[in-house]
């Protein structure tokens, strides 16, 4: 199987998490035969072979990170060069992923993902789903390859299955919300530690308005 993947972050390829999840997923699809073609949409000089290749192939991958519980809007830019008609059949699968890390959050896009294929001429192959991403740029050899591994997995099991509609597929998300207790936890730290480190944040930057100010 040949996959094209498109890699819908706004993050040069160096800086992108996505880069590096797309890396670890094409090592899976290799190691069961399969090849790929990768393309960053962060560079413009990309597009038209990214075009090209969506138009030409039959099993397509967009991976793309969630910003501000959206998808990117230079992935959007890019959908909306691409015709709605294809005369070749194809596809179309995702890799949605994020930094925070309970599922829940993904839901929103991955609404609006499922619906993005039939507008553009392609069956459905579902979406993959993971929070949890902040650190894999950052994080040392060790640690980002525990992030990583379970997108290596995730690709040998696309190369043969050809889409995210497995039941493994589904589980990758982890944890749909954190506990309560953990829950609480969290908002507690917030409230205590990190509220106050952002209002001094703030503060230095100039800001003369307390952070929740509700001035209309
Ligand atoms: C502008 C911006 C907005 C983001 N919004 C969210 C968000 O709403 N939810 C979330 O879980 N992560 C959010 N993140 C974190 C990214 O999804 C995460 O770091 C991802 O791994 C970045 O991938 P990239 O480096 O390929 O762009 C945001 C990051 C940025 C820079």
């Amino acid at each position: 199987m040949h996959v094209v993947i498109i890699n819908g972050s706004p993050r040069t390829k160096k800086f992108s998490n996505t880069d590096k999840i797309i890396q670890s997923f094409a090592k899976g699809l290799q190691s069961e035969g399969s090849t790929c073609e990768v393309y960053s949409l962060s560079n413009r000089s990309e597009w038209e072979a990214a075009w090209e290749a969506f138009m030409t192939h039959d099993k397509i991958i967009i991976a793309l990170p969630l910003y501000v519980e959206c998808a990117p809007s230079l992935l959007l830019e890019f959908l909306s060069t691409l015709p709605t008609e294809r005369r070749k059949p194809a596809t179309l699968s995702f890799i949605l992923q994020s930094g925070f890390a309970e599922g829940c959050q993904l839901r929103c896009g991955e609404a609006f993902l499922k619906s993005l294929p039939a507008q553009l001429g392609c069956t459905f192959g579902g979406c993959l789903l993971r929070g949890n991403n902040f650190s894999i740029r950052i994080a040392k050899e060790g640690e980002r390859n525990k992030i990583l591994k379970p997108y290596a997995d995730m690709g040998r099991s696309f190369a043969q299955k050809g889409n995210f509609l497995s039941p493994e597929a589904a589980r990758f998300v982890g944890l749909e919300t954190f506990p309560l207790v953990l829950r609480k936890f969290i908002m507690l730290s917030y409230k205590v530690v990190g509220h106050r480190k952002f209002c001094r944040a703030a503060t230095e930057w100039g800001c003369t308005r307390p952070l929740d100010d509700r001035p209309y």
